[in-house]
């Protein structure tokens, strides 16, 4: 993908809905008592991966242009696949299905694509482990030198399974969250200590599903039980995805865009307040709820509209980066754009994500001429200041290719992103949404022989 330096940015969009909301919604509506109407349906390859895995293991499901209709097997209506539950390359679903296979009295094997292949496990099989379930995937050494566990991994499921008390060794929402569908198949309650709050969707779920969880904060209780479809789920926007605009927007001088239907769940929106610090200007209107199942599992919406501003540099400190977990990326771009030096503490968790996205993003940047440095292995610093066009890669990783063609847009010259097929896992839309707002002369296609169009 080539993209030239943008005029300013203009136009109103609607993101795919959220997927990681999607993938929670398609466990919990296999679970329950019921038919539950999902919609619209994520265009992410992702969620393709879930209702697929629930599908092998006995859940009918029907897609249509609208969504998707799954009829609930409720808590013991779930049969063993024969084959391999292939995960591709969608992490949530690998996690989650964990904990959904862990709570079963039957065998499985959860496998993966080559990049989810290579992220560690250990985190799940840990807890997991500790209920009562049998988990055993491939050894090896982790980056940071303990022995990880990694994909495949064969889990021999227990019913009942043991509640625990669960202190989070790590900040992670699909951790908890496989432990919160464990513990729905568990003797007695689970508790789950988080030191760092992660995003919430997996409890809005589960309770608009009936479950009975409690949460002071820090501690975060569950009550083993059957779940009981509310009938139909409507996904707001995925924010993650607005984020590449409502950046580029910041950025690029003169811009305004509108999202529309975006989640405004608070646990997905600290990326909102670090722009806010550094001078960004973003709006957002939550919208009343129209009737039952409109809050899609709990999930406040509305609209965001941004207007481009002048940038200055802030520190991301350590206990903000799980809520900007997936915005990081992008975030690194407005530090490229902002005055000054902007720093990013404790970082490490975003090495093991698709790709290492330090490093993606680091060479990424560097290579449009950016002021990176490294002062310690989970600490970034980027000093802002005027990028050039050049050649950078993806590292196969969605996130990396979108934010990088948002730095393409300040960038004197232009820029060639190479690899950005992978944007289909979350945004396959990513590249229309883009010509949309920033014209299509900014934005050209180029194939692998060199044909641009
Ligand atoms: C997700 C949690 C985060 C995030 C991922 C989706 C989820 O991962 O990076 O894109 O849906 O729970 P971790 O739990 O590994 O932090």
């Amino acid at each position: 993908m080539i993209v030239q330096p943008a005029q300013p940015l203009r136009g109103t969009l609607v993101v795919p809905a959220d997927k990681a909301i999607c993938h929670r919604a398609v466990f919990a509506a296999s679970l329950a008592q019921g038919t539950t109407h999902i919609r619209p349906w994520p265009s992410a390859d992702d969620c393709q991966r879930t209702l697929q895995l629930v599908q092998q293991l006995g859940v009918p499901v029907t897609r249509s242009s609208q969504g998707a209709s799954i009829e609930g097997r409720g808590a013991v209506g779930l049969r063993a696949s024969s084959g391999d539950l292939d995960c591709g390359e969608s992490g949530t679903t690998f996690r989650l299905a964990a904990g959904v296979l862990a709570g079963q009295p039957f065998a499985a094997r959860l496998s993966a694509g080559p990049s989810l292949s290579r992220r560690p496990m250990r985190r799940i099989v840990e807890p997991l482990s500790q209920m009562g379930a049998r988990l055993e995937g491939s050894g090896g050494s982790s980056a940071f030198g303990a022995q990880e566990v990694y994909p495949p991994i064969a889990i021999q499921g227990r019913r009942p399974l043991a509640g625990i008390r669960y202190e989070m060794p790590v900040a992670s929402a699909q951790v908890k969250s496989a432990i919160l569908f464990a513990a729905l198949f568990a003797d007695r309650p689970t508790t789950i200590t988080e030191y760092l709050p992660t995003r919430d969707h997996t409890e809005r779920m589960l309770r608009a599903f009936g479950a009975t969880l409690h949460s002071d904060g820090q501690h975060l209780s569950i009550q083993p039980g059957g779940l009981m479809s509310p009938g139909e789920i409507v996904l707001p926007g995925d924010v993650s995805s607005a984020a590449f605009f409502i950046i580029a927007a910041s950025c690029v001088p003169g811009s305004t865009v509108t999202l529309e239907e975006v989640g405004l769940n608070p646990s997905r929106l600290t990326f909102l307040d670090v722009l806010a610090r550094m001078g960004g200007r973003v709006t957002t209107t939550s919208r009343r709820l129209r009737g039952p199942g409109d809050d899609g599992g709990g999930e406040p919406r509305g609209t965001i509209v941004v207007e481009s501003r002048p940038l200055r540099a802030t520190t991301v400190e350590s206990r903000e980066v799980p809520g900007v977990i997936d915005e990081l990326p992008i975030l690194m771009v407005a530090a490229a754009c902002a005055q000054g030096v902007t720093r990013f503490h404790g970082i490490g968790e975003l090495r093991v994500k698709e790709t290492d996205r330090v490093q993606s993003m680091i060479r990424g940047l560097r290579q449009l001429g950016a002021r990176v440095t490294l002062p310690a292995p989970d600490t970034v610093e980027i000093a802002g200041g005027p990028l050039r066009g050049g050649v950078v890669e993806s590292a196969g990783d969605h996130r990396t290719a979108m934010s990088l063609a948002v730095a393409g847009l300040m960038a004197a010259g232009s820029t060639t992103v190479q690899g950005v097929a992978c944007v289909a896992k979350s945004f396959p839309e990513f590249f229309e949404h883009l010509r949309r707002v920033a014209g299509s002369s900014t934005v050209k296609t180029v194939d692998t022989v060199g044909g641009v169009g």
